[in-house]
Parts: C-alpha cells; structure tokens; sequence
C-alpha cells in the first residue's frame, strides 16, 4: 500500500487516511461476442498520479456496442463504458488536478500535455494518454485475471481507477446524470460540429445517423446558427426527436434516397456540412454525396478497420469537397468539457433529450439489444 496516499475511503479494505483497494460491482467483457457478465471486480490501490471515482452514472455509446460485437477491436478481459460521471473518493500521493469530494466527467482520451500532437494543440490525437491509461494498474477479477479498462475509463463499474488526466473537474450543480453525456455523446456531437468542422452561422447540415451524438450534432449545429439542419435517420422515432431539438427538415433514409431528399431540400445543391455519425462505408458514402460542391463530409462515425469506403479519383477532384476525419469532436476536454456542462446549465443544451432510459448496471446487455434495435437514444447506467 502507497502509505501517502490520501482518501476519504468508501472502499472495503480502506482505513483511516490510508487508501487500499476496493472491489466493486462492474460489468466485465471476456470475447467479443459474448454478453457481459457483472462481476465482483477488485480495483487496485490508487498509484501516485492515479485517482478513484465513485461513478453516479454512465451513459450506454455505440462504440461499446462496437467493441462487445467485434466491430472495434480491443483487448480483453475488460470493463467497459466511457461516457461516465461521478465523486473523486481516492486520490494518489502525487495527485494535483483534483481533490476528494470533487465531481468529474470522465475523459477517454487523457492528454500528456507534452507530445507533438498536444504540442500543436490537438490533444485528441495524443500519443501516450490512451496507451498508459490501457497499461496502468487497474484492477482484478476474483481469479486474479488482470483487467483492462475499456477505452481507459471503464465506468460500467461503480467505482473506477484512472489517470488524473482522465478525469475533468465539473461544477457541481449540474447533474451527474447529464454530466455523463459530456464524457462522449456531447462531446463527439457538439464538438464535431464547433471543433471538427467549425461551422459558420448561416451554414446548411446534414446529419446522417440521430443516436445519441449524432443527435448531439444537431444540438451543435443549432448553437452555431445553421440555418438548415437535415435530420436523416431510417428509424422514424429518432427523427422525431431530431426535430424536436433542431432539425429544421427530416428524411427517413429507409423509404426516401436520403441524397436525393437532401439534395431537394437544398436547391439541388447538397448541404455546406454533411456529418456521418452511424460509422458504415454506405453512410460515409452518402454524406460525400450530400455535401454540396466545395462542402464539407466530417466523418463522425467509428468503423471497422474492413469497411473500406471507396470514391473515384474523378470525384475527389472535380468537386472539390473536403472530407474531415473526426476523433472525439477534435475537443480539448479541459477546455470543452467545462463549456459543455456550462451550456447545460444555462439551459442551450437539453441533456435530458437524450436519456431514453435510466437502467441499472444489471441492464446493460438490455441496453446494447436496445440500441441495436433502433429503439433507444441513450441508455443511462445509475450507481
Ligand atoms: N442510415 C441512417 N441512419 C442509420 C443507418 C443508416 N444506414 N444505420 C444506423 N442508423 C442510425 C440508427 O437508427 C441510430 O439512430 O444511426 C444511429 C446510431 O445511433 P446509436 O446506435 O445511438 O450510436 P451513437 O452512440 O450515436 O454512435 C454513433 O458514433 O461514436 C460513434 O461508435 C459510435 O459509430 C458510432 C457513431
Ligand atoms: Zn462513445
Ligand atoms: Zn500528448
């Protein structure tokens, strides 16, 4: 045991200013394929700069979905989930970002702060966040396996043990409910549309795919000031929500050629801004075709390494349009994350739009069968 490290315990084996380790309840993933069973997980005692949150909540994303059927690959066994909020209860020797009692967002992309790509101020793309927080001491299974923390954050589990980078310091009057949107959904959404692509007010978009961040796009793009935002979904309950957070027009892509529709839409010409967020080569394909000439395709959607998406040399050229890469809204969550809950609670952003259902840890297979169905926006884990 660190004998310097500071705590407020909640943890089985936790004595007096001692921190030790805790074990907790948290949903674990064996092979892909393969449900997650909610298991008995031991997280380790806090190192130095590593700190212990006590989750509130944890929002349901796709790409755990991505990681459980196989589409994304990933280490295992892990615990999954990343879209996560909750209370510092444990913090390491040397830990200077946060104390105990202070409520957080958790961050999947913890930034170094050092290498090239923070030095150039993009954070999104560092080099050495993802691999530490996958190789640091984490936690165990009752055998002993070691785990991984799924995207580093693991917040399918009451309590998780990250990085101090990993965890962003929130006010505390919002609710960590909604907070736990900003940790991916919000951040992805709004920030693919503010960050990513930086749409200009007046502009027209187009959102392929209305699940929880791309319904976040649509959110960023009315807070941008587009004039036209084009819902496009094939599941009509998600269309409905999308025009009742700002979509301007809808196209149900399963009984309309959704380029065609959003062609009509906008004289012909396509949209300045056409975002993919369902992550397949057809909806890639369609939001290139959408964008209008010289506008802008921002790929929003996480795909398999597979899919590949196909353009002729002819089309790339004569039309002169750009096609964004897009890895987490390109956000800064130090920056960001406090913007976000920010616009929450000033009432710009309606997080709870998107919570369909509030489940327990217990639910979460439910929860991955729901969002393959169509049928959810965002399934929220409470602890
Ligand atoms: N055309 C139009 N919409 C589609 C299509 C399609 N061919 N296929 C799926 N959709 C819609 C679904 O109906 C759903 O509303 O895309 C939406 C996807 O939403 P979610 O499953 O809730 O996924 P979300 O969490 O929003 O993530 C979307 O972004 O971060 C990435 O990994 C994530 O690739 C995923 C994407
Ligand atoms: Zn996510
Ligand atoms: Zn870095």
């Amino acid at each position: 045991m660190d004998e310097n490290t500071r705590g407020t315990g909640g943890g089985d084996e936790t004595v007096g200013a001692k921190v030790g380790k805790r074990k907790v309840n948290a949903a674990v993933l064996r092979a892909p394929g393969e449900p997650l069973s909610v298991e008995t997980v031991t997280l380790e005692v806090p190192g130095p700069h590593q700190v212990r949150v006590s989750l509130a909540a944890s929002g349901v994303c796709h790409s755990d979905l991505s990681i459980q059927n196989g589409t994304l690959p990933f280490m295992f066994p892990t615990v999954l989930g990343h879209e996560g909020a909750g209370v510092v209860e444990a913090v390491g020797s040397e830990v200077t970002r946060v104390r105990v009692g202070d409520h957080v967002v958790l961050c999947w992309m913890p930034a170094c702060r050092e290498c090239f790509w923070c030095r150039v101020g993009q954070p999104v793309l560092c080099e050495n966040g993802l691999t530490e927080a996958f190789t640091a001491p984490y936690g165990t299974l009752e055998s002993g396996e070691v785990l991984i923390p799924g995207l580093g954050t693991a917040t399918f589990a009451e309590a998780t043990l990250v990085s101090e980078r990993s965890v962003v310091k929130i006010d505390e009057r919002i609710g960590l409910d909604q907070a736990a949107l900003v940790g991916c959904a919000l951040s992805t959404g709004i920030g693919a549309v503010a960050r990513t692509a930086e749409v200009p007010a007046g502009s027209s978009v187009a959102v392929v795919g209305c699940g929880g961040v791309g319904l976040a796009a649509i959110v960023g793009a009315r807070l941008a000031g587009a004039s036209k935002i084009v819902a496009v979904d094939r599941v009509s309950a998600k269309l409905a929500i999308a025009s009742l957070i700002g979509a301007t027009d809808v196209v149900d892509s399963s009984s309309s050629d959704p380029v065609a529709a959003v062609r009509a839409i906008t004289e012909g010409r396509g949209v300045d801004y056409a975002f993919e967020v369902v992550g397949r080569s057809s909806t890639i394909k369609q939001a290139f075709q959408m964008a209008r000439r010289g506008g802008t395709a921002v790929i929003v959607g996480a795909g398999s390494a597979d899919d590949d998406v196909s353009f002729s040399a002819m089309d790339l050229f004569v039309d002169a349009k750009r096609i964004l890469g897009c890895v987490y809204g390109s956000v800064d969550a130090d920056r960001d994350f406090p913007w976000l809950v920010g616009l929450i609670m000033d009432g710009n952003v309606d997080a709870s739009a998107f919570v369909s259902r509030r489940i327990g840890l217990d639910d979460v297979n439910d929860a991955f069968k729901s969002m393959e169905a169509g049928e959810v926006t965002r399934s929220v884990i409470i602890y």
